[in-house]
């Protein structure tokens, strides 16, 4: 027998009990009379509770269930424990519902879903971008209405989800491109994924650029040497003539020579993951050499000085700092008509080390400045070949200054001439005691005239 059952007999025996005492004492018409009374106000205050509880569950607000004594207490108590069950239930739902958007929200692709006739029930942050659309604005739209480009129309009608469709200035982003692909779930449902892959395919420009690039710096040259060989072979040609067409062909096969050199060397320093070492360089050999290449370089046609703070170390791979510095010194010598002046210095600036070459030759104009680190970018192209550039100097020495996460900066004036100054990274400048860095005999650095990293 439940409680209520055991509390309305309980009521209903103390009634009757009650009833009967009257009619020993007072007689049937009291006893009745009581019996009525009773059962008419029972009645009532059953009809009060039960309007109550009408107003509760027509209207339920949590931590609003009424109290009341006895029987009605107990109905309110497992009402009470009811709707807290199912509230601890619903906030659990809710918050794993919660967690689950925020998890779609952090993913770096646009999540966004089409119910069965197209319509869009959600999307994150990321799909609005890409596509343009409001999550708000545009629910229950049908996608086809916001996303109108016939390629996605036709994508998503022809119902073949294998490849993603590639997507060109989508939403904000001009010259984005975005990867959409359509996986099909549910009942007829659609979960869109976008992801915007406009480095990815800049990178593949980039590296087509480069193929077609070297094959056009390689050709020139091969295709001077083929007319040369031809004719030496075909024609009779004189000692002479013949000697002067070998110093040409030599010109050009040393010319193809530097290319391959530089891309070896860049190609290597592109593929090495490991950062280059802390250990010391010898400063002083480092400047000895750079020096030492410069002038061999002019061949006395420009005034070469030198302004080093003895005090300077710097911590790093020899051979790629000796690569990127050369590259810079030599810059100064061959962009620099005869008569100007080369300075090389290292200075502290601020706690850093900082290695610059300052010239007075040719300048670059400030639209140049940003690209110069580019591969086989040249200002002027004759004057670069000639004086024997390849155009890839200040790309290998834009990898390794990256790799010892040193920064080029470059200042430069048309006609006055430049200053590229490298400024190294607080861990790789090192303040040395003078005399160690002043004496001691210079360490023999291999004396490379092409001041390659290779
Ligand atoms: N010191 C400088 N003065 C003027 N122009 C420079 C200097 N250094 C570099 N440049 C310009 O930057 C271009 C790229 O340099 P780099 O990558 O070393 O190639 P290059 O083999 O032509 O020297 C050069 O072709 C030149 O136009
Ligand atoms: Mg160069």
């Amino acid at each position: 027998m439940n409680v209520i059952w055991a509390r309305s007999a309980a009521i209903l025996i103390s009634l009757v009990v009650a009833s009967a005492g009257i009619y020993f004492l007072a007689g049937p018409v009291p006893a009745l009379a009581l019996m009525c009374v009773s059962l008419l106000g029972l009645l009532a205050y059953y009809l009060y509770q039960i309007d109550r509880l009408w107003k509760v569950l027509d209207a339920p607000a949590y931590g609003e269930i009424p109290s009341a004594l006895g029987l009605w207490g107990e109905v309110y108590y497992r009402l009470h424990r009811l709707v807290k069950r199912w509230r601890t239930q619903v906030l659990q739902v809710e918050q794993q519902h919660t967690r689950f958007i925020q998890a779609i929200q952090a993913s770096p692709n646009g999540v966004l879903m089409l119910d069965d006739a197209d319509q869009i029930e959600w999307c994150n942050d990321v799909a609005e971008q890409h596509f343009g659309l409001s999550a708000r604005r545009d629910v229950r739209q049908r996608i086809t209405h916001l996303i109108r480009r016939p390629e996605f129309v036709h994508y998503l009608t022809r119902q073949r989800f294998d490849d993603p469709l590639l997507m060109r200035d989508m939403g904000e982003h001009k010259h984005s491109v975005i990867a959409v692909q359509i996986l099909p779930y549910g009942d007829n449902r659609k979960l869109v994924i976008t992801q915007d892959i406009t480095k990815l395919e800049n990178t593949e420009a980039m590296r087509r650029d480069f193929v077609a690039n070297v094959s056009h710096e390689l050709k020139t040259p091969l295709t001077v040497l083929t007319g040369f060989l031809e004719t030496v072979r075909d024609l009779p040609v004189s000692e002479e003539d013949r000697k002067r067409y070998l110093d040409m062909m030599l010109v050009q096969s040393m010319r193809m020579q530097s290319i391959v050199e530089d891309l070896l060397a860049l190609a290597k320093l592109e593929s090495d993951a490991q950062p280059p070492g802390q250990e010391l360089v010898y400063v002083p050999a480092l400047m000895a050499h750079l020096v030492h290449d410069a002038e061999a370089l002019s061949q006395e046609r420009h005034h070469i000085a030198t302004e080093v703070d003895p005090s300077v170390g710097l911590r790093g791979s020899e051979s790629e700092l000796l690569s990127a510095l050369g590259n810079l010194v030599s810059n100064a010598v061959r962009y620099t008509p005869a008569g100007g002046r080369i300075t090389i210095r290292l200075s502290w600036e601020d706690g850093h080390a900082v290695f610059a070459v300052a010239d007075t030759g040719l300048g670059i104009a400030a639209e140049h400045i940003p690209r110069l680190t580019e591969r086989f970018y040249r200002v002027d192209r004759s004057r670069s070949r000639d004086t024997g550039g390849t155009g890839l100097g200040l790309a290998i020495v834009k990898h390794v200054l990256s790799r010892h996460h040193a920064d080029l900066r470059v200042t430069s004036e048309v006609g006055r001439g430049s200053v590229f100054r490298i400024i190294f990274p607080l861990d790789r400048s090192v303040r040395q005691p003078v005399e160690a860095a002043m004496g001691g005999t210079a360490m023999p650095l291999p004396l490379d005239p092409s001041k390659r990293a290779a």
